[in-house]
């Protein structure tokens, strides 16, 4: 058995943009971690060693619905024991024909994916349908003082010790500054065009915390082409906004003679207390890019400035091939998922008034029901006595076929004030049906959405809509239709990493307990049902 790649996590001193060194979750050395590059309809086995002596790990990889491998989508509790130290544990994975696009993967223990992360590109078996010259990736990430286990302590913690917020914003792994736009001495990173070429971009937003806005200096005209690894109309902007687990690609055709020979890339986060900045070069040909550049304080682009910009900022492009996107009328169950914030006790999210740090099962769902040739399978009469949510094994359970809307509903915190939340579900894209203030109203989004074909995302935004009333009580929504058609364990979470570790991810069991187990993990993955993969062999170390 050979695997197709192999991805090493090991956790070492790094020192990263401005910031002391620290403790750091690396894959292969780096963050971020190599590029996978997988064409579609492909199988590929990925060996994942966890070479760190003492933290669990498992690989997931973003976006990806892994149809044919459920058991390999690296969810811990939900989809597989976590890869103890010294262990490795071999991914399969068959992105499916009509999936290519932009991807990522990455650690999804505690806080890691804040650096243990890379690009996973999905190429098209038949070619792209855009025409460009060349591609390049914007890997964005951001950064915080502490080290992981630091931070998953305080945010564990009663009372909650907060993680601070993000000191930069890190494009391909550089970046300088800090928080209120302090100078550091880091090298920015270095895009390498040449003039008079059309590139596609891909952005990919695997930041733990930032919701990011960017623009680049003297090219204002993006032309999105693929959100979340569905091709889209094209769809022309100035700036996008990318949310932790989101990713775009867009075309930008390079000035024809450059009077310039670099122009500034600037992120800024929205959403939060304060604005964290992170700045790269668009370098046209100079030999040596800008040794340290900070840049002046805001270069000239065209970035919304106040919240009502933000907000009223909705990027919705129409997917480039028709599919069988379900009316209305097809909606077979209507769930809402209420997520609050609780403060008796720790500080914590609850979906539905459960929490999933505080729930979550010691042996994984997808092993279990393995073991136990499906005893324990979730009760849809129980869920649907209670809004969809069996409150014995504290799953959402789903049955193949049917057509669901999923309405995430803001509800904010005990101590009043609301949050933001970029929502991400694993196993399937889902059609975002937008979001909205208030309480979600299905008849009255339908008119809204007349004629309209909404794109199939993976992950989209649950806003913080408290502007008319700012008393902590104003709710918003989010809403997904989706077709039920792949078995397996699946999540449903927030990805701002603070928020998973207080418990703010739900699990969906899709398809009956045959069809679940008839996704049997092939005989090659050692270790599956015991304890996340098979220790080193002597020619492994
Ligand atoms: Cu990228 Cu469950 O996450
Ligand atoms: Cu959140």
């Amino acid at each position: 058995f050979v695997p197709d790649a192999i991805l090493r996590v090991t956790a070492q001193n790094q020192t990263t943009s401005c910031l002391p060194s620290k403790s750091t979750v690396l894959v292969n050395g780096t963050s971020p971690g190599p590029e996978l590059r997988l064409v579609e309809g492909v199988t590929y086995w990925i060996r994942v060693y966890n070479d760190m002596p003492e933290a669990n790990l498992t690989m997931h990889w973003h976006g990806l619905s892994m149809a044919v491998s459920p058991f390999a989508d690296g969810t811990p509790q939900a989809s597989q024991w976590p890869i103890p130290p010294l262990h490795f544990f071999d991914y399969e994975i068959k992105p499916e024909v009509g999936m290519a696009g932009t991807y990522f993967y990455h650690s999804h223990v505690g806080f890691q994916a804040v650096s243990a992360a890379g690009p996973l590109i999905v190429d098209d078996c038949n070619g792209p349908p855009y025409k460009y010259d060349e591609e390049r990736i914007i890997f964005i990430q951001d950064t915080f003082t502490g080290n992981d286990s630091t931070i998953e302590a305080g945010l564990s913690h009663n009372p909650l010790k907060w993680s601070g917020e993000a000191q930069a914003i890190l494009v391909n792994g550089q970046g300088g500054g800090s928080s209120n736009g302090t100078a550091c001495n880091s090298t920015l990173s270095s895009l390498d065009i040449e003039p008079g070429k059309t590139y596609r971009f891909r952005f990919i937003g695997a930041t733990a915390l930032t919701f990011a806005s960017l623009a680049i200096e003297g090219h204002n005209s993006l032309t999105v082409i693929e959100a979340d690894g569905a091709y889209t109309q094209p769809y022309n902007t100035s700036f996008l906004q990318i949310a932790t687990g989101q990713r775009y690609s867009v075309l930008l055709t390079t000035k024809p003679a450059s009077e310039n020979t670099h122009y500034f890339m600037q992120l800024e986060s929205r959403e939060r207390p304060t604005v964290t900045r992170g700045f790269a070069v668009l370098n046209y040909g100079t030999p040596q890019p800008p040794s340290i550049f900070y840049p002046p304080a805001k270069p000239v682009m065209t970035l919304p400035n106040t919240t009502l910009g933000f907000l009223d900022y909705a990027l919705r492009p129409h997917p480039m091939y028709e599919d069988d996107y379900p009316s209305a009328q097809d909606v077979t169950r209507r769930i809402t998922m209420t997520v609050h914030q609780r403060i008796t006790g720790p500080t914590i999210w609850v979906e539905n008034n459960y929490n999933w740090t505080e729930t979550f099962p010691q042996e994984p769902y997808l092993v279990s029901l393995y073991k136990s040739d499906g005893i324990g399978f979730p009760s849809m009469d129980r869920a649907l006595a209670n809004n969809g949510l069996d409150p014995v094994t504290r799953a959402f359970p789903a049955q193949i076929g049917e057509v669901l809307e999923i309405v995430i509903q803001n509800t904010g915190a005990d101590a009043g004030g609301l949050d933001a939340h970029p929502f991400h579900a694993h196993g399937a894209h889902y059609w975002d049906l937008g979001s909205g203030n208030g309480t979600y109203n299905s008849t009255l989004n339908e008119l809204k959405l007349a004629g309209a074909q909404p794109v199939k995302r993976d992950t989209t935004m649950l806003y913080r809509y408290a502007l008319t009333t700012g008393n902590g009580t104003q709710m918003g929504w989010r809403a997904w239709r989706l077709k039920v058609t792949q078995p397996g364990v699946w999540m449903i979470h927030c990805h701002i990493l603070q928020h998973m570790i207080m418990g703010m991810q739900a699990v969906w069991v899709m398809g009956n307990s045959s069809e679940v187990l008839g996704k049997v993990p092939s005989p090659e993955v050692e270790g599956y049902l015991t304890y996340g993969g098979d220790v080193y062999g002597k020619d492994e170390v």
